[in-house]
């Protein structure tokens, strides 16, 4: 497979050909997604939920990030690998952001970052591109602003929120972003940015009508329960199927069916039978 460029995301948004985009936080589900041709890959502070347990992505921090970039890039060579600029890495100044975002870039081989916000990131995102780092803009639903939303809710249901969301994305566009990511709108917003910005978007609960579609790994596969938003579409239930493996292992390691002679290691018979008369 050729690897997947942001020239590639672009040719496949003129030509009006979905793409297919999903988080991913190690290498053997980096290994799976790259075979499976999903062309963009996210290393999201999701990870902070699905895979270390917290209940926000807040506590997420670069040192977290840093070694599971790493992995999914060695997993995945060939996809567009996005790493995700975790909570208090680029708010609190520029230079931190170029340093943050470019750590993405040169330790792990990224080909873009992503951050979250609206116009109050433009300068940021400016900065960023101009120090030769590409950045994913995400609008709309931001879960690290979930204080101040109140909780992980679908934003831009009234004209005033869902109009401020379009010129963010438009905003954004012009600050450099090299596409957009939105999440928890409502579709009819989607679909405007998306036929006015010229950069590929991606939509999680943004409806059908983005450039490409994304979702977090461990929602789609059923790996998290916990909470599963609206938006989720289960296409397998292997949280189940990895149970009743674990069952099973169980029943016959209690059995003593587990291990059986194929899983053992033999020696000769004329060692077997020395060992035997040293050790009755
Ligand atoms: O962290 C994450 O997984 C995200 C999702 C929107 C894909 O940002």
């Amino acid at each position: 497979m050729p690897k997947t460029t942001i020239q590639t995301l672009r040719d496949k948004k003129s030509r009006g050909e979905k793409m297919t985009f999903l988080t991913g936080y190690d290498y053997p589900f980096a290994i799976l997604e790259q075979k499976a041709g999903i062309d963009v890959i996210l290393v999201g502070d999701s990870m902070g939920m699905v895979v270390l347990g917290y209940d926000s992505t807040l506590p997420v921090t670069m040192d977290i990030m840093i070694p599971h970039v790493k992995a999914v890039r060695l997993g995945a060579p060939d996809a567009y690998l996005v790493g995700d600029m975790p909570y208090m890495s680029y708010q609190v100044s520029i230079p931190e952001a170029i340093r943050n975002g470019g750590r993405f870039m040169a330790e792990c081989g990224c080909d873009a970052v992503k951050l979250e916000g609206g116009r109050e990131q433009a300068a940021t995102i400016r900065a960023m591109t101009d120090a030769t780092i590409p950045v994913m803009a995400h609008i709309g639903l931001t879960p690290q602003a979930v204080a101040q939303l109140g909780g992980f809710k679908a934003q831009g249901r009234d004209i005033k929120t869902a109009q401020k969301i379009i010129d963010d994305a438009l905003i954004l566009e012009e600050s450099g972003a090299c596409s957009i990511l939105m999440e928890g709108i409502p579709s009819e917003i989607a679909e405007i940015i998306t036929r006015r910005v010229s950069v590929p978007t991606f939509g999680i609960g943004a409806g059908p009508h983005c450039d490409g579609q994304v979702l977090v790994i461990h929602d789609m596969i059923g790996m998290f329960d916990r909470y599963t938003p609206k938006f989720v579409k289960k296409y397998a239930e292997i949280g189940k199927l990895i149970i009743e493996a674990l069952e099973e292992y169980k029943k016959d390691v209690q059995a003593g069916s587990f291990p059986a002679r194929e899983h053992c290691y033999a020696m000769p018979e004329e060692v077997a039978n020395e060992l035997k008369k040293l050790y009755s």
